[in-house]
């Protein structure tokens, strides 16, 4: 019953992501629940080293969290064998270079999406990472939403029967900052910085579909900048350079075909801030962030169009909740969970730094699209 302590490198703490999702609701989270217990009765013990720029703030975070490492000494971090695993949250365009630095100090690698802003940077990383022999990964964090399982359930069961089509619906209205605070930071609405909704969301949807409903073989897509001013967290205007939206429409190698609005500038109206539609021949399915409701096709009913009488279905109630059947952990956590065993015991991890590659490419890919205004089609990486 040994307790394997792993020392890991955490750059990008203090942002919205390294905080909440990584260091509490994972780490902190797997910490006090006594780490991450092994088939053979061991445990693995997460030990963090906050990383950041700003001392007060660190100390401060990790003094919250009963955290007794933190360092502004990136280097430092890196030159000490006890750490063996470097995890990257910072802002998309510092990323590449840090994982480059932690490689050559042969770390396993663990990170955000997208892990570089363009596509020969994810392919190097994935490469360097390969050829040093180091365990890498990449978050894929919307594969484990408890809306994401229980589609993944229904296509496993074979509820769809012939898959047709998907329709992903993504986005909120973001505030423009000016009379309200902006809900996300001010660099994902500017394009030197590593912004825009085509290199985050893209990201995303390469893994949502590779995993869920067949290859990516072309995609189509068209983006906006809807709001081209915002304001800044600290009260200043500023020109969003970076797209705010995305009308993307995906073809996959099994004839099904995908389309996803992504959008900062668009209001609710739909059960949630993601919702995924599948069609199929024997039935059909509606994903949110944790529910998801079907129709068969022995219940689907058979609406005529007539506009000149009121509409005499409420086409809300005739869909049926997949129950949860399991309880659903953090999909941050599992996934910081799977990565650890990874690392300790060798347990299959597929999300790993070509997986990220191929989000980058997607994105590559999207945002060409829409500035040729034309169909282009996805190779395969090989590295
Ligand atoms: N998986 C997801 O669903 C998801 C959601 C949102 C964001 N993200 C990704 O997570 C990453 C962080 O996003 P966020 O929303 O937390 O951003 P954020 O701005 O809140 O945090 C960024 C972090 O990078 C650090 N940083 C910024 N500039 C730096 C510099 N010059 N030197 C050193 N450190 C610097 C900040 O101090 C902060 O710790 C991005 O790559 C983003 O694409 C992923």
């Amino acid at each position: 019953m040994a307790q394997h302590n792993i020392g890991i490198i955490m750059n990008g703490v203090t942002g919205r992501m390294g905080t909440n999702q990584h260091l509490i609701r994972s780490i902190v989270a797997i910490r006090n629940q006594g780490g991450v217990k092994l088939k053979n009765e061991d445990t693995i013990m997460p030990d963090p080293i906050l990383v950041g720029r700003n001392q007060k703030k660190l100390q401060a975070l990790a003094n919250e969290h009963q955290i007794n490492r933190w360092t502004t000494d990136l280097d430092e971090a890196l030159d000490d064998s006890y750490n063996t695993i470097y995890f990257d949250a910072q802002t998309t365009v510092r990323r590449a270079e840090s994982i480059k630095q932690a490689i050559a100090k042969g770390k396993h690698i663990y990170c955000e999406k997208p892990t570089a802003t363009n596509l020969e940077e994810s392919i190097e990383l994935a490469t360097l990472a390969k050829n040093a022999g180091v365990k890498n990964g990449v978050v894929q964090d919307k594969l484990f939403l408890p809306g994401l399982l229980k589609l993944k359930r229904l296509i496993n069961a074979g509820f769809f029967g012939r898959m047709l089509s998907v329709r992903m619906e993504f986005g909120y209205w973001v505030f423009e900052g000016d009379w309200q605070e902006a809900q996300r930071p001010s660099w994902n609405y500017r394009k030197e910085d590593g912004g825009g909704i085509i290199v985050d969301m893209f990201a995303h949807w390469r893994y949502v579909i590779d995993h869920l409903f067949g290859h990516v073989k072309a995609v189509s897509c068209l983006g906006a900048t809807h709001i081209p001013w915002r304001m800044d967290e600290n009260g200043n205007k500023y020109q969003a350079t970076a797209d705010d939206a995305a009308y993307g429409t995906f073809e996959l190698d099994n004839g099904v075909i995908v389309q996803a609005n992504s959008s900062w500038a668009v209001r609710v109206n739909r059960d949630d801030l993601l919702t995924i539609q599948v069609d199929g021949t024997e039935g059909s399915a509606v994903a949110g962030l944790r529910n998801c409701k079907v129709q068969h096709r022995v219940n689907t009913p058979k609406p005529t169009w007539n506009p000149d009488i009121e509409n005499p279905f409420d086409f809300q109630a005739q869909w049926q909740d997949v129950p949860d059947n399991q309880t659903f952990d953090n999909g941050f956590k599992v996934q910081w969970e799977l990565f650890l065993k990874h690392v300790v015991t060798d347990e299959a991890f597929p999300w790993d730094l070509l997986e990220g590659a191929k989000g980058t490419q997607l994105s590559d890919l999207g945002l060409k699209s829409w500035e040729e205004r034309r169909w282009i089609d996805v190779p395969e990486i090989i590295i």
